[in-house]
């Protein structure tokens, strides 16, 4: 399988030689290149980056703290002020080395700045490099909504090296997993049956491969050429994520900690189970889907169990004009988009989730 993949015209490189950057900053002639990274990467990737790219020794490194607290427009703010001291201008190049939170917020800035300067992604948590680095999604939360400032604008290009997960602690592996396990979930039964080998962290590890990596972006390749703006087709990417980021937001307002990917993976069982009644999931898929994700999921329910969820399911962005919407599966690799549901439904799920820990 080749490791290069063309997503709606940038290319997205999935290797552990970086040296195809060289070659892109060579043929290019940037008047500046810019490196967005938060403290983590500048320790653990940062140093492999420069190492493998010298092209890269004179670059500006700009660096914010990490975490979705700093996605914000605010942190925008002090680096449009960090970039114009710098001169940076449209031959400038800006290089989002991190996570979704850095690659959210710095193509978000660099789009901005000027009307747009070209970006490249060089995702480091296992999330986003197989979910948030493509798609063209970019942007900040703001007034307590999340991702509530932004456009759609593809990356100059990606750059996907697996080894940085090495450093990854294992929750924030585990939450990027859920994408992947979604991803598996709305295409292919086979993806799901080899997914399924995984039994622990460690041997996760070991099992998330380039192939692995790249069979899961692919998956997400396919969809968001179908569907860029999200209009219809794209959405069954939302699996999963309306009851997923009922318990984010819940969690949040408590102010307790739940990854995106954890919530996302719980969300998952909740679906699945409104999926077998109002979609035709057949009753093994359900018991297969919620044993295996409870198997390296259900420590992460156990702060939260006492949270109201229905509360939060109605502030969800994806519930137009009053009725929820979901994505659901008439089948494991069969999605099936806008199905509406109504709270006792919604209800049900989230006890059947709660029947299972
Ligand atoms: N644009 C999209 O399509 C899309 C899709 C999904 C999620 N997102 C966004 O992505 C964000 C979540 O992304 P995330 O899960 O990558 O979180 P993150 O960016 O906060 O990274 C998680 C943590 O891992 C650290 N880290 C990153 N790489 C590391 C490495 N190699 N070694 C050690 N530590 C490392 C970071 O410093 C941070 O503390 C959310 O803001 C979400 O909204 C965007
Ligand atoms: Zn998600």
């Amino acid at each position: 399988m080749a490791n290069i993949l063309t997503v709606e015209g940038y290319k997205v490189h999935i290797s552990n030689r970086l040296s195809r950057l060289t070659k892109v900053i060579r043929s290019n002639d940037f008047s500046a290149i810019f490196i967005l990274v938060d403290e983590n990467t500048r320790r653990w990737c940062l140093p492999v980056l420069r190492n493998a790219v010298p092209a890269l020794k004179d670059a500006f490194i700009l660096e914010i703290l990490s975490g979705e607290a700093q996605k914000t427009i605010e942190t925008c703010r002090m680096l449009w002020i960090e970039l114009q001291k710098r001169n940076a201008d449209r031959q400038s190049l800006f290089i989002n080395l991190g996570g979704g939170v850095i690659g959210d917020l710095g193509g978000f800035t660099a789009s901005a700045y000027l009307r747009g300067i070209p970006f490249i992604n060089i995702p480091t948590t296992l999330l986003a490099q197989i979910d948030a680095s493509i798609g063209g999604k970019l942007g900040v939360d703001f007034n307590g909504v999340k991702n509530a400032i932004g456009f759609f604008k593809n990356p100059a290009a990606v750059f996907v090296h697996p080894g940085f997960l090495k450093t990854l602690p294992d929750d924030e592996l585990l939450s990027g997993f859920a994408e992947m396990l979604k991803h598996a979930l709305i295409s292919s039964p086979a993806m799901w049956k080899e997914i399924k080998k995984i039994r622990d962290v460690s041997s996760l590890r070991d099992g998330i491969t380039p192939l692995l990596i790249q069979k899961s972006l692919l998956v997400k390749k396919k969809i968001v050429e179908k569907d860029p703006l999200e209009l219809n087709v794209r959405k069954v990417l939302n699996f999963g994520h309306t009851i997923g980021h009922a318990f984010e937001s819940g969690a949040l307002a408590e102010r307790k900690k739940l990854l995106h990917g954890h919530a996302v993976a719980l969300g998952m069982i909740a679906e699945s189970h409104l999926s077998s009644q109002l979609t035709g999931l057949p009753e093994k898929q359900l018991h297969e889907i919620t044993s295996f994700i409870l198997h390296h999921y259900r420590k992460f329910y156990s702060e939260i169990s006492d949270i109201n969820w229905l509360r939060w399911i109605k502030y969800d962005k994806k519930s137009a004009q009053g009725r929820l919407n979901f994505t659901l599966l008439k089948s494991i690799g069969k999605p099936v988009v806008n199905c509406q549901c109504v709270e006792p439904e919604i209800d049900a799920s989230v006890q059947f989730l709660k029947s299972k820990l």
